[in-house]
This record gives C-alpha cells, sequence and structure tokens, in this order.
C-alpha cells in the first residue's frame, strides 16, 4: 500500500532501520534492490558535520530514493546547521532526528539519541527549528520512553513542532534491546496523532510484518535486525503483504553470492581493509544456520586479504 510523509511517495509499508555500521551505501543498495519502500542512512553525528570532523557522510544513490538521513546531537544549533548542510549537499528526501539511541556515549555522555526522550520541552524546541530550517520532510525516530513510558507525550510534541512521520522502537531506553518491544505503545502513538507512524521492534518474519500493521494500525513497520544476513526479509514483506504469498526461501548457494556481491559493494565505496572487515562480519550473518560449516566460519573470520576471503568463500560453495 502506498502513503506518504509530507509530499514523499513511498510504494510500500516496508522501511529499513536505521542502523549505525550496517546502513551504509552498500548495505543500503541491496536492499533497495529486495524491494524497501524507504530507507534511512547510519546516524551521522550533528555535531560533527557542524564542525567538518565527522567522517564523511556515505553518497546517495538516485535508485536508493526515496531516502532519509538520520542525524544524532543534542544542541539545537548543531542540529539546524548539519539539517541545512545535510539538505544542501546530499539532498535526500528526509531529514531524520534520532531520538532513540540508547548507546551511553551517545545517550549518558553526550545527553543525545534517547536521552532527549527526557525532556519533551527541549524536543519540540529541536523539531520546530529543524522543520523551519529546512524544505524537505523532518521525521523522528523515538523509544517508548527512557526509563518509563512517555511516547504518547513526546510524539504530541514531535507532532506539534510540524515532524511529517515518527518511527517508534517499541522499547525504553533502559530495555535496550533485551525483552519483548510492547506493540500497545506503538498502537497508542497511532491513536495520539495524525501523521504517519512507522511501527518498529523484533519483527522478524512477514507474519510479524502482518501482524503489526494490523494490531497497531501503523502506517509502515521498520525492519533491522532481522535484515542481517537476511536482506531477503525485505523481499519477503513486501510480497507477502501485497499479495499474501510467501517467497520462497535463499538456498545456501545464494547466500554464498549474495556475501560476493556484498563485498563488491563494499569494495566500491569503502577502502579495501574495511570493506574486508565489514565483509567478514556479514558473512558470518549470511552463513549463520547452516550445517556443517563451523571450520570454514572460523578461517573465514581469520582471513586478512581478499584472496584468502575469496578462497575460504569457493571451499565453503563447493562444500555445499
Ligand atoms: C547494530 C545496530 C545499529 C543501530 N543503529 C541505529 C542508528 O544509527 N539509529 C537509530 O535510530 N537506530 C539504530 N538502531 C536501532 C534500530 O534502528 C531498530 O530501532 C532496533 O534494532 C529495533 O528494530 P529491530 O527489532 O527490527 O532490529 C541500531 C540497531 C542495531 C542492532
Amino acid at each position: 500500500m502506498k502513503w506518504k510523509i509530507g509530499n514523499v511517495e513511498i510504494e510500500n509499508q516496508v522501511v529499513f532501520a536505521p542502523m549505525a555500521g550496517v546502513s551504509n551505501i552498500s548495505y543500503r543498495t541491496i536492499i533497495k534492490e529486495m524491494g524497501a519502500g524507504l530507507l534511512y542512512s547510519e546516524m551521522v553525528s550533528s555535531m560533527g558535520i557542524t564542525y567538518n570532523s565527522q567522517k564523511t557522510i556515505d553518497l546517495i544513490n538516485e535508485s536508493e530514493r526515496p531516502i532519509s538521513i538520520q542525524i544524532f546531537g543534542s544542541d539545537v544549533n548543531s542540529f539546524v546547521e548539519s539539517a541545512k548542510y545535510i539538505e544542501k549537499n546530499f539532498h535526500p528526501d528526509i531529514i531524520d532526528i534520532n531520538m532513540g539511541c540508547p548507546v551511553p556515549k551517545v545517550a549518558v555522555k553526550s545527553q543525545a539519541g534517547s536521552a532527549l526522550l527526557k525532556n519533551p520541552d527541549k524536543i519540540k524546541e529541536v523539531v520546530s527549528a529543524v522543520v523551519k530550517a529546512v524544505n524537505i520532510p523532518v521525521t523522528v525516530k523515538i523509544r517508548s520512553g527512557w526509563n518509563t513510558i512517555n511516547a504518547v507525550e513526546v510524539a504530541k510534541k514531535i507532532e506539534e513542532a510540524g515532524a511529517k512521520a515518527i518511527a517508534i522502537h517499541a522499547r525504553t531506553r533502559a530495555q535496550g534491546y533485551s525483552g519483548k518491544a510492547d506493540w500497545n505503545i506503538i498502537k497508542e502513538v497511532k491513536e495520539a496523532v495524525n501523521i504517519p507512524v512507522i511501527g518498529n521492534g523484533d519483527i522478524k518474519s512477514c507474519l510479524d510484518a502482518k501482524k503489526m500493521l494490523e494490531e497497531t494500525n501503523c502506517d509502515a513497520i521498520m525492519i533491522g535486525r532481522a535484515t542481517l544476513g537476511n536482506p531477503w526479509i525485505i523481499k519477503e514483506c513486501v510480497e507477502f503483504l501485497d499479495t499474501g504469498k510467501k517467497i520462497e526461501e535463499p538456498t545456501n548457494k545464494e547466500k554464498i553470492d549474495m556475501i560476493k556481491k556484498h563485498y563488491e559493494l563494499l569494495k566500491k565505496y569503502s577502502n579495501s581493509k574495511v570493506a574486508l572487515l565489514e565483509i567478514r562480519t556479514h558473512a558470518l550473518w549470511y552463513l549463520k544456520g547452516i550445517p556443517n560449516i563451523k571450520e570454514y566460519k572460523e578461517a573465514l573470520v581469520k582471513t586478512n586479504t581478499e584472496a584468502d576471503f575469496q578462497n575460504v568463500l569457493e571451499q565453503i560453495y563447493n562444500h555445499l
């Protein structure tokens, strides 16, 4: 089903989550090919952009559109300046503000990410200022709360401030990634605001995707961790929500082919050392669940050159 964030049309209800270290241009390319309706970038520091010390933001491929670039920070002025800078230099379709990151370095030390949830008035100030500063839609990604749940209050402030959508990961900051996401909070937020709500947390299959849409009435669902090693879940959800039919699962050989493709994309967009480090991590995710390849996996993570990596991968392929 099509929907909109501001004037940005989105083809379907399957959204790829922002994940630091994962949602870079290489993986986004794969996820887009799987048919995701909307992509988020990894979060980028608004302070870093303002002071020009941040590693450059990934490029955006035209084929990835619509895409949202996510910023995090705590200082209103840095949010405003970085949003303007990103709009001018990177031309994303949407700017998203991170109010969900639980990582101590971000949330405690810098009072950014989910720390903002402690101060709904500041949220309104930040969102209003960014909305005024740019011409593209601004959205916010939140959690259920910091220690206690205050997502409804926060969501109302975000709407009042002029944001065009809210994504909510249905866990508090205190919960981190443990326990079960409480989708009731998504429902409550959806009932409280008139802007689109993207539900997030613990979607592991197309059945979960449908269930979240039905139970919470949210406008779209966002998938993060379940894509690790399984970008096909995006396609599975898109197809299932559209037709009610399940696609075939990838074969083990297709998984190896995907590792090769992913590696090529990483090499295209980053230096060879970084590409190898990243593909070694992703490879283990792709290979999870394939029986009798333990020793190959151990060898794979120890590889230090592209040739060695490709060689072990070939051995796994032949072993399957
Ligand atoms: C490795 C990793 C990195 C993440 N980085 C970000 C981030 O940069 N910005 C953000 O808003 N959320 C980030 N998240 C949270 C996810 O976007 C998502 O809200 C969370 O994983 C719950 O969804 P899931 O159950 O589908 O994974 C990250 C999660 C993981 C696992």
